[in-house]
């Protein structure tokens, strides 16, 4: 066990029970699980950012019958209250806010070392340990369930090589999660986490978006919203061009860098901002990202530009350039909703991670019949988190007769 402080649990549970009340889908699970405990004997291993609604999501597990050991998924995301009411209802929690990499990769191990039957990874940090300094501990191990795009990434150039040796599955790409979570959530919750943090207007400022997926695309859409005028950077000539549809300017990160006021990375890739942008751009610039992993803004490029770091408010680090100007830096480079903020909205987590329970549900019962590959969530789980969802948002659909399936059905 490695917590913060357990004194911090009622902050924590008061929070988790704040995300119970707005999550239907995984309160209907959590039910079904008390009765099937479809985990019974089962023990999972959670990397995630550890916040009230991945703690609930640890809980459903628990009522399903599991022995659950949680651990964070970044060192900036881990909510120390949170991690303590885990900590405080008996499960194993090694998390806290702020790990070095050290303490990081030890409270990653430490999670592990239960010996997991089932994992949950949110960006591939379990998968990488289970392949090399942790691969004894992957003795029991069925399977998992990746969360997000960077994760997959690392998954599917594990498969392509030949190189991964459990079945996992790809929560991220299900219509459930990266329709609503990548878009809706990120959109959302970064600019909940930049204003808050800076305390500064949107309105009539210009906002470049690197990278135009799901994320990038949710992130454009609310910048657009809160009346700001916004620029796309992106490699992909199709993503270029929703964006240009979508009403917004495309054009290379280097031009872009002396137009922004605030510039949002959400590629997943590296080096989207480095110092040839960072000299051409204006006093007083917000620069965050949003992708999983703090290689978007080059940190060292940074550093070398700058003649003095300052911390200007908890969340933002300014660089003062040698002619006085300042960069502003959030979260560190890491992805500012969860460093910074709190997330994405618990009501579009009650999609992701009711796919979650529910893979793992899959996994714990078929399991063994798996490759070790990396497998798409179930049709059927997908669209019944779906069904689920538009009943609980009061969502009325149609139904098809036998004559319209016939009629969809048919060849001719
Ligand atoms: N912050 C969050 O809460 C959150 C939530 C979900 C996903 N993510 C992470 O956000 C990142 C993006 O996820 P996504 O689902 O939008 O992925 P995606 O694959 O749908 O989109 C990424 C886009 O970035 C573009 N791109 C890649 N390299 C680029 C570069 N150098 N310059 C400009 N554009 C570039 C790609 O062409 C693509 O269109 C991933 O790291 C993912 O893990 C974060």
């Amino acid at each position: 066990m490695r917590i913060k402080d357990i004194t911090l649990a009622p902050s924590g549970r008061d929070k988790i029970e704040w995300v119970k009340s707005y999550t239907p889908v995984m309160g209907i699970i959590e039910k079904e699980f008390r009765t099937a405990k479809p985990f019974a004997g089962k023990k999972i291993a959670m990397s995630i950012h550890l916040e009230a609604k991945t703690a609930y999501l640890a809980m459903i597990l628990r009522a399903g019958g599991a022995e659950v050991s949680v651990t964070g998924c970044n060192p900036l995301s881990t909510q120390d209250d949170v991690a303590a009411a885990l900590a405080a209802e008996g499960f194993e929690v090694n998390a806290v806010h702020g790990a070095t990499p050290e303490e990081y990769t030890r409270d990653l191990t430490a999670a592990l070392s239960c010996c997991p039957d089932l994992i949950i990874d949110d960006g591939g940090d379990f998968i990488g340990l289970l392949h090399s300094s942790c691969r004894a501990y992957g003795k029991n191990l069925i399977g998992g369930c990746e969360e997000t795009t960077t994760g997959i990434h690392r998954l599917r150039s594990r498969e392509r090589e030949g190189k991964l040796d459990y079945p996992m599955i790809d929560i991220n790409d299900a219509d459930c999660k990266h329709l609503f979570d990548n878009r809706y959530g990120t959109g959302q919750s970064v600019f909940d986490a930049i204003m808050h943090e800076t305390n500064l207007v949107i309105a009539g400022k210009r906002v470049v978006i690197a990278g135009y997926g799901w994320c990038g695309k949710g992130a454009a859409m609310r910048a657009k919203g809160l009346g700001a005028i916004v620029y796309v950077t992106e490699v992909d000539p199709v993503r270029a061009i929703e964006a240009v549809m979508d009403g917004f300017t495309v054009l290379p990160m280097n031009r872009a860098a002396e137009i922004g006021d605030i510039f949002l990375t959400l590629t997943g890739c590296r080096d989207v901002i480095t110092k040839k942008d960072m000299v051409k751009m204006k006093d007083g610039v917000l620069l965050a990202n949003a992708g999983h992993f703090d290689v978007e803004i080059n940190k060292n490029d940074l550093l070398s530009l700058a003649e003095e770091v300052t911390f200007r408010k908890p969340s933002v680090t300014g660089y003062r350039l040698s002619d006085g100007r300042v960069l502003n830096l959030l979260a560190e480079g890491r992805l500012v909703n969860l460093a910074a903020g709190n997330g994405h909205p618990a009501e579009i987590m009650d999609m992701s991670f009711s796919l979650q329970a529910k893979c793992l549900e899959y996994l714990a019962t078929k399991g063994f019949l798996l490759e070790h590959r990396v497998y798409d969530v179930p049709k059927e789980i997908d669209r019944e988190v779906a069904l689920l969802k538009a009943r609980a948002l009061k969502a009325e659909i149609d139904v098809l007769t036998p004559e319209q399936i016939a009629y969809l059905n048919a060849a001719e």
